[in-house]
Order: structure tokens, then sequence, then C-alpha cells
């Protein structure tokens, strides 16, 4: 698994470049997820498929950007599911965005998820791994004069937080989740919402603890994030982090999986801000 991470490590700084000096203009061709997708997209998505296919340890590769999983080594031992570039629409902003990966033992299952990770595309290019089992979440910055990743302290969330992000259309929010919102509000919650759920879940851990929401809407009844590459991989990493991830009611990591591109509604955060969205049955 090792492998795999160092694949990761090596194409931060290969993505980040890609970034600064792309286009960003739209191809078009439009996505399994109905996204038109952007060059940056889709060369980003060649240089990850590239890469990982090198190594022998990996059986199978999903991501974002292609329609089915595809198969790469027969006796390989893990699949990895990946999202190139997530946020890809703030790429004209010139926000952060970021790339999240999901290791899996064999097939592609919440159960089966072993490690996960994002690069995270800021001011600094930085990486987050959570690995099943360990405590607390590695955390390393890139320095760009020696070319070289640097360890940082391991990332952990506190008790509870400050920070309420949510996504999703707020006209169509449920009366449940605008209550619940508005109460983390009235209780001195502040709003930390790019738009980019990698830099938006990277500042709740960063900063200790809070909550992110993708909810159901009455547009978007099952939310917006996907399962494999987005939901789960952030799951792990929330929960080595000493926090909770959860659809609402049901711990993100054992639900089942239908379709490849599925999505569910997902809440991330501290223990706290967890329990209080378990006290308003998922804002529903
Ligand atoms: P992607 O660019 O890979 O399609 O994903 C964007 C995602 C995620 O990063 C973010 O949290 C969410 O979309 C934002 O959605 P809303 O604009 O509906 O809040
Ligand atoms: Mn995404
Ligand atoms: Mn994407």
């Amino acid at each position: 698994m090792q492998k795999i991470f160092d694949c990761f490590l090596s194409l931060g700084p290969k993505i980040q470049d890609l970034i600064i000096c792309g286009e960003t203009n739209y191809t078009s061709h439009v996505n399994s997820s109905g996204d038109t997708q952007l060059a940056l997209d889709v060369q980003s998505d060649l240089m990850i498929e590239r890469e990982l296919s090198n190594l022998a340890c990996v059986y199978a590769l999903f991501s974002e950007e292609q329609e089915k999983v595809r198969i790469i080594h027969k006796e390989g031992e893990y699949s990895v599911a990946y999202d190139p570039i997530d946020g890809s629409s703030l790429l004209d902003s010139n926000l952060s965005v970021g790339t999240i990966f999901g290791i899996y033992a064999k097939d592609f299952e919440g159960k089966n998820l072993v490690a996960s990770g994002y690069i995270l595309y800021g001011p600094r290019l930085e990486i987050v791994i959570a690995q099943k089992d360990e405590v607390g979440v590695r955390h390393l910055r890139f320095d760009p004069k020696k070319q070289e990743w640097r360890e940082q302290e391991r990332l952990f969330l506190a008790q509870k937080g400050k920070i309420n992000a949510s996504g999703g259309t707020q006209k169509y929010w449920s009366n449940q989740h605008q209550k619940m919102i508005l109460s983390l509000f009235q209780n001195g919650y502040r709003l930390r919402y790019s738009g980019g759920m990698v830099p938006d879940l990277h500042q709740i851990l960063v900063k200790g603890g809070g909550l992110f929401s993708y909810p159901a809407t009455q547009d978007a009844p099952q939310g917006k994030l996907r399962k494999l590459f987005e939901v789960f991989p952030f799951a792990l990493i929330f929960e080595c982090a000493g926090g909770e991830a959860i659809d609402g009611k049901s711990r993100l990591l054992d639900l089942g999986i239908q379709t490849s591109h599925e999505s569910c509604p997902c809440f991330f955060g501290s223990k706290e801000e967890i329990g209080l969205v378990r006290e308003m049955d998922g804002g529903k």
C-alpha cells in the first residue's frame, strides 16, 4: 500500500503544475455525474491512471471521470477510487481544489476501505492520509525549494468545534435541516463554506472540529457527493481523527453500494456535532 501512497505523493506536485499552468476551459464531454468535464479533469485523470496502472498491487481503478470500474492487474490486491480534481468548478475563481482517493481491499465497498487521503492544492501543497485502525491522520506539506514532503503533526478532532458548513441548494433543504443549521448558528458556530469539500473538510480538521453536511434535498434526494471517491474516503479520515461520519443515522462506512457512481447524504464532524445530527434525525 505504501507504493500507492508514494504514487500520490509524487503526483501532488505534477497535478499542481497542471493546475497552475493549464487552461481552465471546458471540454464538450459530460461525465457520469452529469458535469461537463474541464480539460484539467481529463488530464489529471489520465495522469493518475497512468501512474497507478504501473503498480502490480493495483487490482482495479475507478474515477469520477470514468464510466466504469477498470480491472488493471488480475493478481492485484487493492482497488483505488479517486476524484482527480474535486471542486473543479472553483478553478476559474482560483479557489483551492483537491484530489481525493480511497484504497479498498479488492472490492469497492465501504467495509473494504483500508486507507484514504486527499491532496490539497491551496497556497501550499499538502496531503492528508488515513489508515484504518490508526489513531490520528498523517499531514504532510510540500517544500517547493527542496522538492520534498515534510511530515507535520498528526491531525485530531476535538469533541466540539466552531465551524458549520452545509452544501446543497438552501431553498431545497428540508425544514429539519434548516432548523439544525440555524440552531448551530444560534449556538455560536460560524459559516465556513467554499464549495470545495477538500478545503472545507480540511479546515474543520485543522481547526479541530465542526460540522460539514451535504444533506438530502428536494432536488437531490440522495445528496450530491459520491460514495466511492468522496464520501467513504473522508469518512475514514474523520473517524481516524477521532470524529464521526454518518448519513444522518448510520455510519457511512457501513453503507452498502449498488452502483459505482452512487451518492448519499453525508455528515462529517466532531463527536458533539454528529450527536446533534443524530438527535435531529439527520436533519430530515
Ligand atoms: P466535483 O468538482 O468533483 O464535481 O465536486 C464538487 C463537490 C464538492 O467539492 C463540494 O463540497 C460540492 O460539490 C459543492 O456542492 P454545492 O455547490 O451544491 O454546495
Ligand atoms: Mn468531487
Ligand atoms: Mn472532480
